[in-house]
């Protein structure tokens, strides 16, 4: 089972920005979690990380072609905008997980908007760090159902 987990623009300064909403960890100290947890479920994860739209976009093209089960998504603010983003999600057509380490809900109107959710297997908002363990969880209990 091969997931890739994509974080998007400024979720590389986690631990450093607005910590009410996004918690005190480091980008690479969630990850660090999520590979501990990934070897106990026996998944193959992979991490990407950029502040760029076309990099994401590419990222979820690369997907595609190396054949990845299931793709977990902070799109970051890109959520709200991105249309590319949204396209190489349908192009990838495979399950994938849209999270935010906020409730975007409970922020301002803008947040409430997703380009994604639509076609998302679920959406996770809220949880800070444990959003990301959750929907690890969510798609590893998902593809353990569907893939043959
Ligand atoms: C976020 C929420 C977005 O609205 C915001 O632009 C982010 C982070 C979250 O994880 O809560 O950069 O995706």
């Amino acid at each position: 089972m091969k997931v890739l987990i994509i974080n998007g623009p400024n979720l590389n300064m986690l631990g450093k920005r607005e910590n009410t909403h996004y918690g005190s960890q480091a980008l690479s100290e969630i990850n660090e979690i999520l590979k501990k947890e990934a070897k106990r479920l026996n998944i193959k994860l992979g991490f990407f990380q950029s502040n760029t739209e076309g990099e994401i976009v590419s990222a979820i093209h690369k997907a595609v072609e190396e054949n990845i089960d299931g793709i977990i998504i902070n799109a970051g603010a890109y959520t709200h905008t991105s249309i590319a983003i949204r396209d190489a999600l349908l192009i990838f057509n495979k399950p994938f997980i849209e999270v935010h380490l906020s409730n975007v809900f409970a922020r301002e109107e803008f947040r409430h908007i997703s380009m994604i959710s639509d076609i998302a297997l679920g959406v996770i908002s809220g949880f800070k760090e444990d959003s990301y363990y959750l929907a690890l969880l969510a798609i590893y209990r998902h593809l353990q159902k569907t893939k043959a």
